[in-house]
């Protein structure tokens, strides 16, 4: 696994909906665990109320980050919260606001290491929000711009102009184009180019038996007809380079996702572990679930068969795990000891609004 990709600051939006965590992780769990990654997965899950909160990843950066959410949601109110992360372009003179960005900033606290891996992000970014700062960001922000030239901005602003999703439909049966689209995809879906903009030779190995292509139009196609284009943080980033309205903005800004985690942090306790996922997880016990992301799609070798073998003595019975498959799948996985229980969470997983994965529930024991 190529462990210099994973070492900067990748992730600052959202690259997973974690509406799809949030429906099978249940209310008041004793001892829970996640990959940290931006951050974004966290609140909502902390909205659960769980005992214990470990959070983990292999990046110092994207821990940091995961802090400074976790702070700005027990320091901020809704509003406070929105104008820091998520500015819209509304909200006032823009000098203004990095002042009272900075200010905000300097309140909080922070790990020192991680105040200053993110005061230097922020000083690079003259105080403006770094929501869409990270490598992530910044590759689907560059598709944008492929997709304004092959769509046309008449064709974007139409497709995200839609209220319901009949008339969204409608559009993409009659007056989608459908083939520079997938001229679009092909020039921007392949390993090639996500290797030389994003992962530097980490991309994911696909096994998935679905050319790239392929893939990443069949997702788009499943967004397109199972939501609404201006409800969807995901699409908007893509095709539009950032989110325009309120309505699209991830479930962490979700007003009652929001209050209930605020109302949560401080009952909860958290733990950052800057390490590796698996081996976490062996020093802990009595685990009642785990969002791995799609940490696994990294793992090669004898990790890539063993890694749930090598958790079962940390779990609960009835412990659940959320993996999110993408391009490859852990070849000669030893799954014994979980159940697959993926079909129950059939309409969790058409909402979820990036479909680029393709998640496994387990359940453990029982
Ligand atoms: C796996 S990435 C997923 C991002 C996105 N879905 C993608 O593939 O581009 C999410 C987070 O996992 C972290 N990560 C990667 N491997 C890890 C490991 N073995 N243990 C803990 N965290 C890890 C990364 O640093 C990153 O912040």
């Amino acid at each position: 696994m190529g462990f210099g990709y994973f070492d900067e600051l990748n992730y600052t939006l959202a690259n997973e909906d974690p509406a799809l965590e949030t429906e099978v992780l249940c209310p008041s769990q004793g001892r829970i665990v996640a990959v940290g990654g931006s951050g974004a997965r966290i609140l909502p899950l902390l909205s659960k109320a769980p005992g214990e909160i470990h959070i983990v990843d292999i990046s110092k950066a994207q821990l940091a980050l995961c802090e400074l959410r976790i702070e700005t949601l027990r320091k901020l109110t809704h509003e406070e919260f929105l104008r820091f992360w998520y500015p819209l372009g509304a909200e006032g003179d823009p000098a203004l606001q990095r002042v009272w960005r900075k200010e905000c900033f300097l309140r909080m606290s922070l790990d020192p290491v991680s105040a200053s891996i993110l005061e230097r992000r922020f000083q690079d970014h003259d105080w403006d929000a770094i929501t869409l700062t990270g490598k992530w960001e910044k590759t689907f922000r560059f598709f944008s711009r492929l997709a304004r030239i092959f769509l046309g901005a008449g064709v974007l602003r139409t497709l995200f102009s839609f209220k319901t999703l009949e008339e969204q439909r409608a559009f993409l049966a009659t007056g989608f184009p459908r083939t520079r689209f997938r001229a679009l995809v092909r020039l921007a879906g392949s390993a090639k180019t996500f290797n030389a903009l994003l992962y530097r030779g980490s991309f994911p190995k696909n096994n998935s038996g679905i050319p790239y292509v392929r893939y990443y139009e069949n997702a788009f196609f499943r967004l397109f007809s199972n939501g609404l284009a201006r409800e969807n943080f995901f699409l908007q980033l893509s095709l539009l380079g950032g989110i325009r309205n309120h309505e699209a903005l991830p479930l962490e800004a979700d007003p009652g996702v929001f209050m209930a985690a605020k109302a949560a942090v401080d009952q909860s306790r958290v733990f950052f572990h800057h390490g590796d996922l698996i081996s976490v997880l062996e020093g802990l016990r009595e685990v009642d679930f785990i969002s791995f992301s799609n940490v696994p799609a990294y793992f090669s070798g004898d990790l890539e068969r063993t890694f749930l073998a090598r958790i079962r003595q940390s779990l609960k019975s009835g412990a659940k795990l959320v993996i999110r498959h993408y391009l490859h799948y852990p070849e000669g996985l030893d799954r014994s000891g979980y159940t697959k229980v993926t079909g129950k969470y059939a309409q969790a997983l058409d909402r979820e609004k990036v479909q680029m994965y393709d998640p496994e529930i387990l359940e453990f024991g029982l």
